[in-house]
C-alpha cells in the first residue's frame, strides 16, 4: 500500500513535510503544492522556494504545476527539471472560479480536447515523467468518463482522483460510485483522494475499492498527522504519546520557520495556521485554538501548548 500526503497550498510546505518526517511515519510520497506563474510570466516565489532541494534534503517530493498552455507548462517544468527532479504532477483539480475561469486547475476538465491537445505537445518534448491530479469534472462528475479512456493513450505515471467535481468546492460528499466506474476506465496507476480522516474511513474505502492500492490524504493529515502510521501500521498512539509527538512536531515547525525567516511574527502566524487544523483533531481543540489565537509571541504560543497539552 502506498500513502501520499496531498499538496495543500500554504500548509503542506517544506516546513510541514520535514517536521512530519522527523516525528511521524507512514508517508510514502509527498506532493508539493502547485507552482503557478505571476502575470509577468515569472514563477511565484513561495512555491518555487518550497521545492528547492536544500529545503527537501531527505524526502522524495513530487512537484506540481498549474498551467493553461504548453508554453506556461514548460516555464515551470524547465525550472523543476533544472533542480534535478524527474517527475511533475499536473494540477487539474483546483476548483476556485478565479482559477477555473482561466482554464487553470479543474477549469480544463470540461474541455477534454484542450487536455489532449496539450498532452500531444507536452509529452514528446518533456524530459520529466508526468502524472495528473484531477477532480472528476468541473460541473459534474460525469465529465471524467470522457477524459479517462483517452488518457490511456498517454504514458502517464499515475492519475490521482479527488472524487468530487469542482463546483462543489469542498462541500457535499465524494462520489464513490463514479470513482468505481473510473477504476475500470483507466489502465494507469490510480490513486483515491477525498475525505479520509480516520482509519475507519480508510478501511471502509479500501473494502469498497479492493483493487486500489494507492491513497492520498490531505486535510485528515493536517488534523491528525499520525493518521498515516495509524493506517499503515495499525497502531494508535495513546493520547499522551500523541500529544508529546504534536509538541515535538510544533517545535520542528518553529525551528524550520525561524531558520528560513527570523521574523518571529511570521513564524507565529504560520504556527497559528497549522494549529488551526491540528486543534480540529483534538477533543479539547476548540478551547486550545481559542487560546493559541491570542498568543502575541512565539514564546506565549509554546507556553499555551505546553500548558494545554
Ligand atoms: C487549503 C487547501 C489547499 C490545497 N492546495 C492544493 C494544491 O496546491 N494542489 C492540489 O493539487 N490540491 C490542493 N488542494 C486539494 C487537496 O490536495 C486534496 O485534493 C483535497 O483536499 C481532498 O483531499 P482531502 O479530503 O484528503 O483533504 C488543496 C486543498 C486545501 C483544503
Amino acid at each position: 500500500m502506498q500513502l501520499a500526503l496531498a499538496p495543500l497550498q500554504t500548509y503542506t510546505d517544506y516546513h510541514f513535510r520535514n517536521a512530519h518526517l522527523a516525528v511521524f511515519s507512514g508517508v510514502d510520497k509527498f506532493y508539493a503544492p502547485y507552482l503557478k506563474l505571476n502575470n509577468d510570466g515569472t514563477i511565484k516565489s513561495a512555491p518555487k522556494i518550497d521545492i528547492l532541494p536544500k529545503n527537501n534534503p531527505t524526502i522524495s517530493v513530487i512537484p506540481q504545476l498549474m498551467a493553461c498552455s504548453v508554453e506556461e507548462f514548460f516555464v515551470m517544468a524547465d525550472y523543476i527539471e533544472s533542480l534535478g527532479y524527474q517527475e511533475v504532477n499536473w494540477n487539474m483539480g483546483c476548483p476556485y472560479p478565479m482559477v477555473t475561469n482561466r482554464n487553470l486547475g479543474a477549469g480544463i476538465l470540461n474541455k477534454p480536447q484542450e487536455i489532449f491537445g496539450m498532452l500531444d505537445r507536452i509529452i514528446p518534448k518533456s524530459k520529466l515523467k508526468l502524472g495528473i491530479k484531477m477532480r472528476m469534472g468541473l460541473e459534474s462528475t460525469e465529465e471524467i468518463l470522457e477524459i479517462l479512456p483517452k488518457l490511456n493513450d498517454y504514458p502517464l505515471t499515475e492519475i490521482i482522483i479527488h472524487a468530487r467535481y469542482a463546483k462543489q468546492l469542498y462541500n457535499g460528499t465524494c462520489d464513490h460510485e463514479r470513482f468505481r466506474e473510473c477504476i475500470s476506465l483507466t489502465k494507469h496507476s490510480l490513486t483515491y483522494n477525498g475525505d479520509i480522516t480516520t482509519r475507519e474511513e480508510f478501511e471502509e474505502l479500501s473494502r469498497q475499492f479492493q483493487t486500489i492500492d494507492s491513497w492520498m490524504i490531505g486535510r485528515g493529515a493536517m488534523m491528525n498527522p499520525g493518521l498515516f502510521e495509524e493506517i499503515k501500521f495499525g497502531v494508535v498512539d495513546s493520547s499522551e504519546v500523541y500529544r508529546n509527538k504534536l509538541m515535538s512536531f510544533s517545535r520542528h515547525l518553529e525551528e524550520s520557520l525561524l531558520s528560513c525567516n527570523p521574523d518571529r511574527g511570521y513564524a507565529l502566524s504560520k504556527l497559528k495556521s497549522y494549529w488551526e487544523y491540528l486543534c480540529e483533531g483534538l477533543s479539547d481543540g476548540k478551547q486550545l485554538y481559542r487560546k493559541l489565537k491570542k498568543a502575541k509571541a512565539v514564546e506565549d504560543f509554546n507556553a499555551f501548548i505546553t500548558e494545554m497539552l
